[in-house]
C-alpha cells in the first residue's frame, strides 16, 4: 500500500480577536439588564436572577483568555449576543469558503500544488452554512479544482475524520491530491448569553493537503503512520438545530438549538477514552510520540490526557496549547496545534494529531516527519 503524506497546512485567523474581558463586560451587562427588566418577576420568587461571569473563572476552568471571531460588534452587543453576518448572493464564496479558500491557499503553497492539481476535497466542519449544494464543492467551484468534493460532519472530531477518509480514497488510486478544510464559524452556533459556555468558542479555518508519498515534492513531509477512530454515543454535548425545526415552531428557539454541554461529565467521560485511543494506538504501532497535537478545549484536560499517554507531565512543547489565543475552534484545534507547533522537529520524529468532541467521537493521526 502507498504511503499517505501531509504535504502542506494552511491556516485561516479572522481579523477580530474578543479578550475574556471584553467578552465578561458585555455579558455582565446583559445580566444585569435582564435582572432589571425582570426585577418583579425575581422578586416575587418566579424566576432565578442571572449572575455574572468572569475572566479569572474562564481561564481557571479552561485556560481560554481570548478567541478570534468572524464578526464582534453584535457578540458585544446586550441587545444582540450573536455575530451579525450579511447574506451574500449565490455568485459570491460563502462566508465559510471564503475562509477556507484562504487556508487552501496556504496549505497548497505550502504543498507546492496548483488549485488545478486537488482532485479530492474534503470539507469537514461541525457546521455546515446550508444543506446543500455542499460546500466543498463550492470550494472546487472558486478554486478550480477537479475530481470530486463532499461535506462530512463529525463535530469537533471532523478534521480527523477528514484526513483519515482523504487517506482511504488516495490509497483505493480514487484522487492523487486530496484538500482537507475545517472552516469553524463556531460563534454562529454558540449561545452568548449562556454563562456556563458563553466563552468557549472562537472562529477559524485550517487546511492540509494529502498526496501519496511518491507523488509529494514539497520540501516538509509528514507521513501518515496510522488512523484510529472512535464514536460512542452521548448526550452530553449537543445541538438540536436542523431542517425539521420549524415543525415544531413552538420549540424552534429553544436553548438547545444552540450549543449545549455538560461541561463536567463531558471532562470526565472523554479523558479515558481519548488517552487510550492514543495509548493503543502507539502501542500498535510501537512508536513513542515526540509530541501531542491535541484537540483544544480545555487546558486541564489535555494535560490529563498528555500525563496518562506519557506517563509523566508533558511540558509545554510536547503537548502544544492555542487555546489560549483561539478558545475551542472544534475540529480545526489541533490542526492549528500542528500547523503552528512542528517547525522545531526533526526527521524521524512522530506526533499525534488528535481530536475529541460530540458525539462522542475521537480521531487518532500518527505522523512521522520525513
Ligand atoms: N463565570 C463564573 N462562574 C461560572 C461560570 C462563569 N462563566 N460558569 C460557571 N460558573 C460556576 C458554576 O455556576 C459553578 O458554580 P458552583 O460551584 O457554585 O455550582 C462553578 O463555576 C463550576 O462550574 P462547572 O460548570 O462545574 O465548571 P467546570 O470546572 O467544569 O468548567 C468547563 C466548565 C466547560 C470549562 C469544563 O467543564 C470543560 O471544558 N469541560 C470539557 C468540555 C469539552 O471538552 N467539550 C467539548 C466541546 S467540543
Amino acid at each position: 500500500m502507498s504511503e499517505i503524506v501531509i504535504s502542506g497546512t494552511g491556516l485561516y485567523t479572522p481579523p477580530n480577536a474578543i479578550s475574556n474581558e471584553e467578552l465578561v463586560k458585555a455579558f455582565n451587562l446583559y445580566v444585569d439588564n435582564f435582572n432589571d427588566e425582570n426585577v418583579a418577576a425575581i422578586e416575587a420568587g418566579l424566576i432565578e436572577p442571572l449572575a455574572h461571569s468572569s475572566s479569572e473563572f474562564i481561564v481557571k476552568a479552561s485556560g481560554i483568555k481570548s478567541r478570534y471571531v468572524v464578526s464582534k460588534d453584535g457578540i458585544l452587543d446586550p441587545e444582540v449576543m450573536a455575530p451579525l453576518i450579511p447574506e451574500r448572493g449565490n455568485d459570491k464564496p460563502s462566508v465559510m469558503i471564503e475562509m477556507a479558500m484562504h487556508a487552501a491557499d496556504e496549505a497548497l503553497k505550502a504543498s507546492g500544488r496548483e488549485p488545478e492539481e486537488v482532485d479530492l476535497i474534503i470539507c469537514a466542519a461541525s457546521n455546515m452554512q446550508r444543506p446543500y449544494p455542499a460546500m466543498a464543492v463550492e470550494l472546487q467551484h472558486f478554486i478550480g479544482a477537479k475530481g470530486f468534493a463532499f461535506d462530512m460532519n463529525v463535530a469537533c472530531s471532523s478534521a480527523t475524520f477528514g484526513m483519515a477518509n482523504a487517506a482511504g480514497l488516495l490509497q483505493a488510486g480514487n484522487a492523487k491530491v486530496a484538500l482537507v478544510v475545517n472552516p469553524e464559524i463556531c460563534s454562529g452556533h454558540l449561545n452568548f448569553r449562556d454563562r456556563d459556555s458563553h466563552f468557549i468558542f472562537g472562529d477559524a479555518c485550517t487546511a492540509a493537503v494529502l498526496e501519496r508519498s511518491e507523488d509529494a515534492k514539497s520540501a516538509e513531509q509528514w507521513a501518515i503512520k496510522g488512523e484510529k477512530l472512535v464514536t460512542q454515543f452521548s448526550n452530553n454535548i449537543r445541538n438540536n438545530f436542523g431542517f425539521l425545526n420549524r415543525t415544531a415552531p413552538e420549540h424552534q428557539f429553544d436553548r438547545d438549538k444552540l450549543f449545549v454541554q455538560e461541561g463536567r461529565k463531558v471532562f470526565k467521560e472523554v479523558v479515558p477514552l481519548v488517552s487510550d485511543l492514543i495509548s493503543s494506538e502507539l502501542e500498535r504501532q510501537g512508536l513513542t510520540p515526540n509530541r501531542l497535537w491535541l484537540h483544544q478545549a480545555n487546558i486541564n484536560m489535555n494535560l490529563f490526557i498528555a500525563r496518562k499517554v506519557l506517563g509523566r507531565d508533558a511540558d509545554i512543547t510536547e503537548a502544544p496549547v492555542i487555546l489560549d489565543e483561539y478558545a475551542n475552534t472544534s475540529s480545526a484545534g489541533s490542526v492549528i496545534a500542528f500547523h503552528k507547533h512542528r517547525r522545531d522537529m526533526k526527521s524521524g520524529e512522530v506526533g499525534v494529531i488528535c481530536s475529541f468532541g460530540a458525539g462522542y467521537s475521537a480521531g487518532c493521526i500518527t505522523v512521522q516527519k520525513k
